[in-house]
């Protein structure tokens, strides 16, 4: 079993990874402002950045190392392909972090080395040791990812692995760069690395993941029970293409199942200890704050932080919560940090009330939005008994859209 943190590390990459999201570029201050929210939802490491990549991106690392990069703070992390450039101008902005982090990645998958790197296996082996070993002289804290892990040869990556931990990596990161595989299959693949790397207790082992098939969070629960004790994700699951793991699926699993997980991690099933640090009811604030500064709406059925995640339609439904809220709902919305969603407004409410309310929640309405809004909401307390907050958010999202 790789080395053992006890619980599950949480690695938001929402900065680097999510930031590479079609349109979501941030500027500095957003970028700052996200990197601050980050702390106070208590993920345990932020990745800031890819500071080679322009000098934008540096120098909204080296901000974030130096004001959220506090000693009682989040690690600082940026990203740098195995290149002794990249890697230099990596260490100088993590820098000011009291705790940082240089993440190195190359490709291990035939098909990234033969069209994309054009180098053998050897040279990729090579290339890890030295860059590796270069980084390890810049910082005590290396993570090392093995791009495209989901489709490379598992005997070729375990020497990659292998080597990589030999010349200082701390953490290693199984990448499902392009969301290829499958739950039982990347299972399968963390399994098969506790299993085959002889040195593999020396360091923790990772995942990452993205969505192309939807299968991202489920396949990272499964590398969980396999061993994996990082998990890189991002707010609303925002990335590449079809988006990264969600952040908050994922701690929301581990939290809401942790009797199904406690004993893959060495604990008894009854153990109330929480399996990430992050603070649930900081979770819905999180969300709003990434999606208003990248301007990437949430879909309103997105579980956890969409707006009809905690809203309760049929009749059927809502006579069963209003008997007994555990009939439907799993989770109570004041653990991500919602308002009790019980009876707020009604039928009989009227505009003003509705208008404050909204204001409350932070949306302010021209007046004709409002009069839309308000039809819209006169039309749904006549269908339904209770109308949440997420309701009316459902409500303003439906009309944002439909101008
Ligand atoms: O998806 C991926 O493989 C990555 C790596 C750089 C970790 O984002
Ligand atoms: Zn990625």
């Amino acid at each position: 079993m790789a080395r053992d943190p006890g619980r599950v590390l949480i690695f938001d990459t929402t900065l680097r990874d999510g930031e590479q999201s079609p349109g979501a570029s941030l500027n500095l201050e957003e970028k700052l402002a996200i990197a601050q929210q980050l702390a106070r939802l208590g993920v345990d490491i932020i990745e800031a950045g890819f500071p080679f990549a322009s000098s934008g991106d540096f120098h909204a690392v080296q901000r974030i190392a130096a004001s959220v990069g506090t000693p009682d703070g989040p690690v600082i992390c940026g990203l740098a392909r195995a290149a002794a450039g990249d890697i230099k101008a990596c260490a100088e902005a993590v820098a000011p972090a009291a705790r940082r982090r240089i993440h190195t990645f190359i490709a291990t998958s035939d098909i990234h080395l033969e069209h994309k790197l054009r180098k053998t296996r050897a040279e990729v082996l090579a290339i890890t040791a030295e860059m590796v070993a270069y980084a390890r002289s810049l910082v005590d804290d290396v993570e090392f990812s093995c791009e495209d892990a989901g489709r490379s040869d598992p005997e070729f990556m375990h020497q990659v692995i292998e080597a990589a931990i030999n010349a200082g990596a701390t953490t290693i990161n199984i990448p499902d760069t392009v969301g290829y595989t499958t739950p039982a299959e990347f299972g399968a693949i963390i399994a098969g690395i506790n299993r085959a790397v002889p040195n593999i207790d020396r360091a923790v082992i990772s995942v990452h993941g993205h969505n192309d098939l939807g299968l991202a969070v489920a396949n990272f629960l499964e590398a969980v029970k396999n061993g994996a004790r990082q998990l890189e994700c991002t707010i609303n699951g925002i990335g590449e293409r079809a988006g990264n793991a969600s952040l908050e699926e994922l701690v929301m699993a581990l939290h809401v199942r942790r009797s199904y997980f406690n004993p893959f991690l060495g604990r008894p099933p009854e153990q109330r200890d929480p399996l990430t640090n992050v603070r649930t009811e900081e979770i819905t604030k999180t969300s709003r704050l990434v999606s208003n500064l990248t301007g990437m709406a949430v879909q309103p059925n997105k579980a956890i932080v969409g707006a009809n995640a905690f809203a309760h339609e049929s009749g059927i439904h809502q006579d069963g919560v209003l008997k007994n809220r555990l009939t439907y709902e799993i989770i109570d919305a004041r653990t991500v940090g919602l308002a009790d969603n019980r009876l707020s407004l009604g039928k009989l409410s009227g505009r003003s009330a509705f208008r404050a309310r909204l204001e409350e929640l932070g949306y302010t309405l021209e007046r004709h939005d409002l009069d839309d809004a308000f039809a819209r909401f006169k039309e749904l307390a006549d269908r339904k008994r209770e109308i949440t907050d997420r309701d009316l958010e459902a409500i303003v999202s439906e009309q944002v859209q439909q101008q």
